[in-house]
């Protein structure tokens, strides 16, 4: 994968002012909440943004009123590789990880095996319309839903993306990158969910 197509796009994102990334929140917000698979889903897994992503904690909070079942990724404490998902309440403290990423405290009573997710938001650098995913590149979102590839269907996975995010020429998938069902930005859901 080029260096410059992810520093290209990461670059895009970060460029979005504060009114755009709040636009967007909403549209986002709006989007999903309408959708039956967000009706339908109690346990499912958000991410808090870094880097100009686009911003999920709306729709976060909108979840936590519903009384559903959510969680945030959380690095694993030992395995400098692996991501854990673990369950998010309003009033837990979260600490910041190495780097910068706010986090709730990995207890284990709080986790949840990501198969047991019934959706979740997935953050990217770049998407195109097929539901390839580009990521920070490090690999853990690949990792955490590996057993995607086979032919489990859940979690649903969902790609949160502004539109500048979308890579028009196709992005070329790799043997271990998952895919996502769909990948909704504020003017669209591509795929189906
Ligand atoms: N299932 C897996 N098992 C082992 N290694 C993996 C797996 N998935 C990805 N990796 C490793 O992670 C590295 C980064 O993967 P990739 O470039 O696809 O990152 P990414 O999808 O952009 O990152 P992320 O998922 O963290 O946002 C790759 O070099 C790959 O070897
Ligand atoms: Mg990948």
């Amino acid at each position: 994968m080029p260096v410059s197509l992810r520093q290209q796009l990461r670059q895009q994102r970060r460029q979005l002012d504060y009114l755009q990334q709040q636009h967007a929140a909403r549209l986002l917000v709006r989007r999903l909440s309408r959708s039956l698979r967000w009706q339908r889903s109690r346990r499912i897994a958000f991410y808090l943004p870094v880097d100009g992503e686009l911003d999920p904690r709306e729709l976060l909070r909108l979840a936590l009123q519903q009384g559903k079942y959510c969680y945030l990724p959380v690095l694993h404490p030992f395995h400098p590789d692996r991501m854990l998902f673990v369950r998010y309440q309003l009033t837990d403290r979260l600490h910041y990880n190495r780097w910068g990423i706010a986090e709730p405290v990995p207890s284990k009573a709080r986790r949840i095996l990501p198969r047991r997710l019934q959706l979740a938001f997935v953050p990217l650098t770049g998407f195109d319309r097929s539901g390839n995913r580009l990521g920070m590149g490090k690999g853990f979102y690949d990792r955490a839903f590996a057993f995607r590839i086979g032919n489990s269907r859940s979690p649903v996975l969902v790609g949160l993306a502004h539109n500048c995010q979308e890579v028009a020429g196709g992005l070329q998938a790799a043997a271990w990158d998952v895919k996502m069902d769909a990948i909704c930005t504020p003017s669209e859901i591509i795929g189906r969910i």
